[in-house]
């Protein structure tokens, strides 16, 4: 996967302007990094805080030849790559929790946000955007409790410019293996590093709320929960809790 790297010292969000550029046409591999991102999106609408400049911002345009349906699976093989990175840069090890966020000691230090654009069924583009903390000292009053950054963990401040390029040279390698063999190809390094397998969960489906335990994902990377009742749901999507 051939990078070509364009780096902004500021943007609203990384996500969108790799959308435009995807739009005009930009290659696979086409990577936007934002140095501080005043309008950083999370998932399911909210927001993401990245305007201090201590963080990593960056979103990589995707165009793999797969199924609509299966864009999802990006979350979760990139979740593996940054894993793979933090580790490799800093010695600490982050938890998967299903399907997008990277937690250490129970706190959230990434956010992966994956977005599509296709025609009905062939996609165009798949825009997978990572928001890592790494240097943020101080978090908005109401992520005290659930957000952290990578410095708190590290035995000195991580390099941010290191860190990207770990994480760029890790997905690299691990896209090419998700492009020879579909999620099926990284499964076993996602399930050792995930924190949801084996715990009790709760997902909200539908509007209302699923209780049970997370058995599995399979080879597409969706959830299996199991009910108290035995009975096994498939979750494709969506926002989990761990109890
Ligand atoms: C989430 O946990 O809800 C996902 C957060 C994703 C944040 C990243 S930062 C880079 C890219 N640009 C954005 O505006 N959002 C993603």
């Amino acid at each position: 996967l051939p990078y070509q790297i364009r780096f902004y010292p500021e943007l609203l969000s990384t996500q969108n302007e790799a959308q435009r550029l995807a739009m005009e046409g930009a290659e696979e591999g086409t990577v936007v990094i934002a140095d501080k991102q005043t309008k950083g999106r999370g998932r399911l609408g909210r927001e993401w805080e990245s305007s201090m400049g201590t963080g990593l911002a960056v979103s990589l345009i995707l165009k793999p030849d797969v199924p609509a349906y299966k864009a999802p699976q990006l979350t979760l093989v990139a979740a593996v790559s940054v894993v793979k990175a933090i580790e490799q840069i800093t010695g600490v090890k982050a938890e998967i929790k299903w399907p997008n966020d990277l937690l250490i000691e129970g706190k959230k230090v990434c956010g992966i946000l994956t977005e599509m654009q296709a025609d009905p069924d062939r996609i165009k583009s798949v825009i997978v955007g990572i928001g890592l903390n790494v240097n943020e000292t101080v978090f908005p009053e109401h992520l005290h409790h659930i957000a952290a950054s990578l410095s708190g963990f590290a035995d000195s401040p991580p390099e941010r410019a290191q860190l990207a390029a770990a994480v760029l040279n890790q997905f690299a390698e691990d896209y090419e293996l998700y492009k020879q063999s579909g999620f099926a190809g990284v499964k076993a390094e996602w399930e050792s590093y995930s924190c949801t397998l084996g715990r009790k969960i709760q997902v909200r489906q539908n509007g209302s709320y699923i209780n049970g335990t997370a058995e599995a994902v399979d080879s597409q990377g969706v959830l299996k929960l199991r009910d108290k009742d035995g009975i096994l749901h498939s979750i494709v999507s969506g926002d989990i809790e761990i109890s």
